[in-house]
């Protein structure tokens, strides 16, 4: 995401303290993953994609040694009991004493929340000075959100909360998005007067609306969209916003020049590039870090994460490339292939029923269907090297630390662990012997057709 620069000074405060006992899981409800990445990462990207800084997430007690080497360098602040938004928010008061500007608040669990989004609530600060710009939407279900209470000037007077809603404010079908921008010393008084007089006899941020509004603060409103608002409290909802995000990344790659033939199959992460003219087909899973340079054909169910594809090579079908695999240019990698922290050279061939891993591949080379390589010897990991131009033989095992020359061929069979010099041609396999009518001898043997004798 391209970060943007602006006139005035803006913070975030991402608010991430709550238990989400919901997930049902061992970890942090904020650092299960969507697309590739854990939801925290999502709105914190987004924060600072627009420039804030410094952004600041407000945990629970219970996520510092989960969270803390996760969110470095990156500052956090403990909310001790999980007060409500409004006591969280006056818990990172601390980290922005000196602070003076904006304050966006986002919520650690919205990872769909889009920068053009965020980009309106700042626009409508630079054009209206407003103090306070929250954010409406109107969802198909209102439900437990906060209704929002506009004036006739259209300057918002009030938020409240579902639960402490009366039926007419009920059905009231503006509501809060969650996501609100304040302006920094009008943030910090508001915070000193809220109570916790209501339903959950929580502190809420929203009830910073009606005492703002009450000293005539200027409390604006800026729209969303209902998927920029979706908060993940289970899995039926992780699932429903990976949906949502699978469908925004195959868009964006379709819109960027990119064929997807089935674009519900392939699955991709927030951090894929493919370039134009790439052609993906059906099922196809891309995990962190991959790019996929111009012209390149992912053909059907491969599995590729931390690798990089060169302009014009196929990979697949059924490939499986793993962290640190560079495909260059025109390269082939075929069916059941399983390549790791590997650069396969320029026009070089890997097609059939191999593994290949930590090596590097010379240009043109051919490696054989069923070629192994031993890379690891139950302790550690080794290096196999192979030059421009080698034949590798099929079912060829070559075992590391280990490298054939330029041009160089391996019989096939062979399992080779001495180097190869360039150019040789490398047998390393058991001579075979012919005895002749022996296979007679055997089947009538057998079929007691003759008495038994030995056979040699
Ligand atoms: C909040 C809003 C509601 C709005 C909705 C939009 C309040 C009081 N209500 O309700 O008007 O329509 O969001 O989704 O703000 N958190 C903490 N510490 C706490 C409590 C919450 O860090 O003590 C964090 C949670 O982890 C979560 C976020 O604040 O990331 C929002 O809390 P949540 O309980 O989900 O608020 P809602 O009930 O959804
Ligand atoms: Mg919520």
């Amino acid at each position: 995401m391209k970060e943007t620069k602006r006139k005035e000074p803006l913070a975030c405060i991402v608010l991430a303290a709550g238990q989400g006992t919901r997930m049902k899981s061992a970890r942090s409800k904020v650092l299960h993953v969507l697309a590739g990445k854990p939801l925290i990462k999502h709105v914190l990207s987004v924060g600072e994609a627009l420039g804030a800084d410094p952004v600041i997430t407000v945990i629970a007690p219970s996520m510092v040694e989960e969270m803390c080497s996760f969110l470095a360098p990156r500052e956090f602040v403990v909310q001790g009991t999980p007060l409500g938004t409004g006591d969280a928010v006056r818990v990172a008061h601390g980290a922005l004493r000196t602070f003076k500007g904006a304050i966006l608040v986002l919520f650690g669990d919205t990872p769909l929340v889009r920068k053009e989004t965020l980009e309106r609530f700042l626009t409508v600060r630079e054009e209206t000075g407003a103090a306070i710009v929250v954010g409406a939407f109107e969802p198909k279900d209102p439900g437990s959100y906060g209704r929002l209470i506009v004036g006739k000037n259209g300057e918002l007077k009030a938020i409240v909360e579902a639960v402490d809603a009366t039926p007419e404010q009920r059905a009231i079908k503006l509501c809060n998005g969650g996501v609100m921008l304040f302006d920094s010393d009008v943030l910090w008084a508001l915070l000193e007067d809220i109570g916790c007089a209501n339903a959950k006899n929580e502190y809420y941020l929203t009830d910073c609306i009606a005492l703002g509004a009450r000293k005539g603060k200027k409390i604006m409103t800026a729209m969303m969209e209902e998927d920029d608002v979706q908060g993940i409290n289970d899995r039926v909802q992780l699932a429903q916003a990976e949906e949502a995000m699978q469908e925004r990344l195959r868009e964006k790659a379709l819109r960027e020049g990119v064929t997807l033939r089935d674009p519900k199959t392939v699955y991709f992460c927030t951090d894929t590039v493919l370039e134009r003219d790439v052609i993906v087909e059906p099922f196809v899973v891309f995990g962190p870090g991959v790019t996929v340079e111009e012209g390149a054909h992912i053909r059907s169910f491969s599995h590729i994460e931390g690798a990089r594809i060169g302009r014009n090579a196929i990979v697949g079908p059924f490939a499986r490339l793993r962290p640190g695999t560079v495909i260059e240019k025109s390269a082939h990698v075929g069916n059941f292939v399983e390549i790791k922290k590997t650069v396969l050279g320029e026009g070089a061939k890997v097609n059939h029923l191999s593994y290949v891993g930590d090596a590097r591949i010379g240009a043109r080379t051919n490696i054989g269907a069923g070629t192994v390589l031993c890379n690891y010897d139950g302790f550690a990991k080794f290096e196999t090297v192979i030059g421009d131009g080698v034949f590798v033989g099929s079912n060829t095992t070559l075992v590391a630390p280990v490298s054939i020359g330029a041009n160089a061929m391996t019989a096939a069979g062979s399992v080779v662990t001495k180097d190869v010099p360039d150019g040789a041609l490398v047998f390393a396999r058991a001579p075979q012997t012919n005895k002749a009518g022996l296979a007679i001898k055997f089947r009538d043997a057998r079929t007691k057709k003759v008495s038994p004798e030995p056979l040699e």
